[in-house]
């Protein structure tokens, strides 16, 4: 009989394939170095490292480090995200199940609600939290001290993030770059083993990591779906197959997607190639205009088809010459 440990479930694949160590947690060296001093030191001491702002585009491992400062303090983590803090009291509930202490880890910091925002001022500073107990002229407000906990946060924008919230973050504000072909390279080799696959060879990792915008995640996504063709078609992986695989996926030789071609097309055809600005351009493609910045721009800019101007976006002729070979 297979147990659930031999069996993983698909969701739980990308835990699985999470590095637990920084020697397992391939480049953002300058990162990991400097996160490595500030949590040792704090460490040596018997204290909780100051708080950590982490920045950088989606998918290029914050959580992941987050979760390795855990396990190197020895401490669980509590994990939130900056939309799903409704109420002010959210954040001291959250903190306080971290009995002895902990990590928490706030994502998309930039969208939490203002009055909350405040109400992690004192948490940060002080590792108190003021409550208002009754209604009325009766009213009291009551400060309670809340366990050790170190916040790390992540943010796709830290330009959006205001100054008293920023600064607040004593610990540093760390950079995530992008990853070279090379790393993604290594990183793919890593989750191959990792998941058991017939090992990819050279070409097959090189044609992979093309096509994964420079981003772990989207790496990771895409060798779990060559995994899976090459196995329902009894194959193993190959340079063809991984182009065969991605291709009835819509995924280009760019790493772009039909959803990314879209915001292409639009602006070039809707727009006569823009400036449009970007509640324009969300409307027209009934997106919000924050996935058209948090999703598709940062890769399409990157790639140098898009360019964000104080006018609004406009595709470049680079963009153009590329819609025209794909169509
Ligand atoms: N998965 C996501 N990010 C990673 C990294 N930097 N190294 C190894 N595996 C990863």
């Amino acid at each position: 009989m297979s147990t659930s440990q031999e069996t993983p479930l698909e969701h739980s694949l990308d835990s699985l394939l999470r590095p637990k160590t920084w020697d397992d947690y391939i480049g953002q060296e300058k990162v990991k170095k400097n996160l490595d001093v500030l949590i040792s030191a704090a460490k040596q001491r018997g204290q909780m490292p100051e708080h950590i702002l982490l920045y950088g585009p989606a998918g290029l491992g914050k959580t992941t480090l987050a979760y390795i400062i855990g396990s190197i303090l020895g401490v669980p983590i509590q994990t939130a995200s900056g939309p799903m803090i409704e109420r002010v009291g959210d954040i001291a509930s959250l903190a306080s199940t971290l009995e002895n202490g902990g990590v928490l880890f706030i994502d998309e910091i930039h969208r939490l609600k203002k009055n909350i925002e405040e109400s992690l001022y004192p948490i940060m500073e002080s590792g108190t939290v003021s409550v208002m107990l009754g209604k009325g002229p009766a009213a009291q407000s009551v400060t309670f001290d809340l366990p050790p906990i170190v916040i790390i946060a992540a943010t796709t924008q830290a330009g959006k993030l205001s100054t008293p919230l920023r600064t607040r973050f004593s610990g540093g504000t760390l950079k995530l770059a992008p990853y070279s072909d090379g790393e993604i390279a290594q990183i793919l080799k890593r989750s191959a083993a990792v998941l058991e696959t017939s090992p990819p060879d050279d070409e097959a990792v090189r044609e992979i990591a093309k096509r994964s915008r420079n981003t772990p995640r989207i790496a990771n996504y895409l060798l779990k779906r060559v995994r899976d063709y090459a196995q329902v078609h009894e194959k193993d992986i190959s340079a063809d197959i991984v182009k065969q695989a991605l291709t009835e996926r819509d995924i280009d030789a760019y790493g772009l997607t039909n959803e990314d071609r879209s915001v292409l097309e639009t602006i070039n055809t809707v727009f006569n190639g823009g400036p449009v600005g970007i509640k324009a351009l969300a409307t027209t493609l009934s997106e919000d205009p924050e996935t058209i910045e948090e999703v598709y721009e940062p890769f399409l800019i990157q790639v140098g088809f898009l360019d964000r101007t104080p006018r609004g976006r406009s595709i470049t002729k680079k963009g153009v010459s590329y819609l025209r070979s794909v169509r």
